[in-house]
């Protein structure tokens, strides 16, 4: 059965088109309504609409009943101020007083009411992924996955509204996106069956192999206890105490070291359900699985110079990149892929066991299948109602997924409902809109905190006769959920299996995988967090380690941290055969949504800009003219002006025309506007800026006029990924270039193959 709800409670959701095909707008719009008026409005008026990328969750009761209220009640932003209760307000700008210079009087109820309603506006931050941001969209499944699963939202052409919240793990709420960190990757699927929620990060091994060690690693990331800092970094002594200490959190730690750790984008993330799961088809039959989704956008990172600059610059960058892509109508769309295995006894595959969640299964050896693909098209309408009070649990399952005996799933499946009581106040969070599923519920449970349910019936209990023996309990014909019988024997013991012994093959596996550049990369990223711990006895023990990984990695880092490189207590695996899809540059990827800045003067021809303007949205890119002062130059709008631009913002720059010092480029304002020392008559913001694209192996484009920028910038003609042409013709070469994502060449050790 299709989980598409009806349509007539919501506002239209978008057509979801791959992302390739949207049709873009441009950059995005402002925050309220279309051209506010510069005075205060003081007339009565109806609430504005949601803007059309906005997405809600229906206004129906906990349980699924229609409310009679129209769908635009939910906007608290009616003709009339009011009370909470509903009564018209003649002002609240001023409280009751005892004469206007009077004390304030405790009997006004309604300064009394706003303000004890602010003062409870928080709820507690969730105590990982705290930093996240969501965002609604549809899954469509191909219908492959039937012949493993009898789960009715695979099932071939089914449409399933599905909720997504990426984040990250260690940073608070206010924190910034583009720290070095795994990224949680976490799906609901409102499916007619139940709420299914794939609850995944965008690295496909973890720290520890057992839930009970989760407190461990999380006090050991977060802030030190004393002083409360660093805030959202791994590069401080505790985690590298703890992880060199605790060995089996090395495969993950080799992936944090990487660019997977750095993502430019949740567009451009890989996900993993990181666990096996146990499926069941339609005859019974069960097969073991790893989820996987692919982004249709390509796999990209920023480097570690961008990232430090944007979390200065623009710390929402990756809320800010997903909701404009949103915006624009450039839908990031994933694939859902399984890798599936026999459901053998011993749950292993090719000497791997299935169970241990800092294990992978390459590729290579077990192809990824793909069963569908998600398309996210609108962003919430109220983050706060939505993306922070969405609630995800790995214990979420329909009938025909169910889970494994991987000592790190069954501890999240007590973990997640446990903290959601104390976040989200109560028992009920489930009624909350956005948890609500989009089927029928019928829990029998009953009252608690924040109970929004006018429950019918007398009998909310099993069995009953009083309320008809309402409701039934199902079976296999109905749809009731599945437990696979699964043989249990064992003595009482607190210990692992032998098999989750190895701590070291992995991490040799994925740092063999990696190209140069990447592998640069994750050296320079060792030597940094190394570097910032205080203690050198965390070094000598992380070398230990890495002598254990690769010879090379530990030579190199040892080196630049000017210790001796340790020889290995356990040998780095030598019959280990790299797995190029851990590779993260590969392939050629569609450019749509990607951001070039349109660098022009004051008195650039409009005609010009809007040609090149043109040129770039043909080829599905979002330009964002970038010029020396706002407003308008002609009828073209400016988007950025060379004071507020940050080359961090964009994937690739046009010099429309060679912007000469505008009157604001003054040293004395600010460090940025006085960076030039070439002397060349180019704005020393656009010289910075093409400086820092350059270093960041970004794709740059100059008009045959505008050459001048080269050379006060000092970048090459003739480099790698600089293209001197008319616009259009520039902006092909752009689309080629971004293809691949950066200008890999221009990196010194750049060679984009596997190593052997
Ligand atoms: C494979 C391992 C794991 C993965 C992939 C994972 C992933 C995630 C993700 C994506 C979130 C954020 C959900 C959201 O956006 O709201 C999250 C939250 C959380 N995780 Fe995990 N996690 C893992 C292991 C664990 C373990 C072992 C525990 C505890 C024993 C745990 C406890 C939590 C808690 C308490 C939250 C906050 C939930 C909330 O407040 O709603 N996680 N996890």
């Amino acid at each position: 059965m299709a989980t598409k709800k009806s349509p007539s409670k919501k506002p239209a959701a978008k057509k979801v088109a791959p992302a390739d095909d949207a049709a873009l707008s441009a950059p995005p719009p402002g925050p309220g309504i279309e051209n506010p008026p510069v005075e205060e409005p003081t007339a009565p008026v109806a609430p504005p609409p949601p803007k059309p990328s906005q997405g809600s969750p229906e206004t129906v009761t906990p349980t699924g009943a229609p409310t009679g209220a129209p769908p635009e009640s939910k906007a608290q932003q009616g003709e009339y101020l009011t009370t909470a209760q509903g009564a018209r307000l003649r002002s609240t700008d001023h409280a009751l007083k005892a004469g206007p210079r009077g004390p304030v009087l405790l009997q006004d109820h309604h300064l009394r009411e706003k303000i004890t309603h602010f003062d409870h506006e928080r709820i507690p931050e969730r105590v990982v992924h705290a930093r996240g941001t969501g965002a609604h969209g549809v899954f469509v499944a191909n219908g492959r996955a039937e012949k493993i699963c009898r789960a009715a939202f695979l099932k071939k052409g089914v449409e399933t509204d599905v909720f997504v919240r990426f984040s990250t793990v260690a940073g608070f709420r206010g924190s910034s996106d583009t720290v070095r960190d795994t990224r949680g990757f976490a799906t609901k699927f409102y499916t007619s069956e139940g709420n299914y929620d794939l609850v995944g990060n965008n690295i496909p091994v973890f720290f520890i192999q057992e839930g009970i060690k989760f407190p461990d690693i999380v006090h050991a990331v977060k802030p030190e206890p004393d002083r409360e800092i660093p805030q959202a970094q791994s590069a401080h002594d505790t985690f590298w105490d703890f992880v060199s200490l605790h060995t089996e959190a090395q495969a993950h730690v080799a992936w944090s070291m990487s660019d997977r750790a750095i993502p430019l984008s949740y567009r451009m993330m890989e996900g993993f359900g990181i666990h096996t799961f146990r499926l069941i088809n339609e005859a019974g039959e069960t097969s073991l699985v790893k989820f996987h989704w692919k982004p249709k956008q390509g796999i990209h990172s920023q480097v570690w110079e961008e990232t430090q600059m944007t979390a200065g610059n623009d710390p929402d960058f990756h809320r800010r990149d997903l909701y404009d892509a949103i915006d624009a109508g450039a839908f990031p769309s994933y694939d859902l892929g399984v890798q599936v295995m026999p459901d053998s006894d011993d749950e292993t595959f090719e000497g791997i066991d299935l169970l241990d969640p800092t294990k992978i299964v390459p590729e290579e050896l077990c192809p990824v299948e793909i069963i569908g693909t998600m398309t996210l098209n609108r962003r919430p309408t109220n983050f706060f109602a939505e993306v922070e009070q969405v609630m995800f649990n790995p214990g979420n399952l329909v009938p025909g997924i169910d889970i494994t005996n991987d000592p790190l799933l069954q501890v999240r499946l007590f973990s997640y409902i446990d903290t959601q009581i104390t976040r989200l106040g109560g028992p009920n969070f489930s009624q909350i809109p956005i948890n609500r599923a989009h089927c029928p519920v019928n829990d029998m449970f009953r009252d608690g905190f924040h109970q929004h349910a006018v429950h019918g019936g007398v009998a909310p209990y099993r069995p009953n006769s009083l309320d008809g023996g309402n409701p039934a309990v199902a079976d296999d014909d109905s749809g009731a959920f599945i437990d696979v019988p699964q043989r249990v024997e064992g003595a009482k013991v607190r210990e692992l299996s032998e098999s989750f012994d190895d701590h070291f093959s992995q991490a040799t596996l994925f740092v063999r995988s990696l190209t140069d550049v990447e592998r640069q990369h994750l050296t320079r990223a060792y030597v940094f967090e190394l570097g910032k711990c205080y203690e050198e006895s965390i070094r000598v023990r992380q070398l230990q380690c890495l002598a254990n990984i690769d010879a090379d990695l530990c030579a190199e880092v040892a080196k630049a941290l000017g210790l001796p490189a340790p020889e290995p207590t356990v040998p780095p695996a030598a019959d280990v055969e790299p797995s190029p899809a851990l590779s993260q540059i590969r392939g050629t990827w569609p450019v749509t949504g990607r951001k070039i800045a349109l660098i022009v003067d004051a008195d650039t021809e409009p005609a010009a800009i809007t040609a090149a303007k043109d040129a770039v949205m043909a080829a599905g890119m979002l330009p964002f003219v970038t010029a020396p002062h706002g407003g308008k130059l002609g009828d073209v709008v400016v988007d950025r002006t060379f004071l507020t631009a940050a080359s961090i913002e964009f994937d690739a720059a046009v010099v429309v025309e060679a912007p000469a010092p505008a009157p604001d480029a003054e040293p004395t304002f600010d460090a940025k506007a006085g960076h030039s020392t070439s002397g060349k008559p180019v704005d020393p913001r656009v010289v910075k800026m093409l400086g820092e694209m350059f270093r960041h192996c970004k794709a740059i484009a100059v008009t045959p006029g505008a050459t001048a920028v080269l050379e006060a910038a000092g970048i090459p003609a003739d480099a790698a990924g600089v293209v001197a042409e008319e616009p259009a013709a520039a902006v092909a070469e752009l689309a080629k270039l971004l293809a691949t994502h950066r200008v890999w060449e221009r990196f010194p050790t750049a060679k984009p193959t596997a190593k052997e």
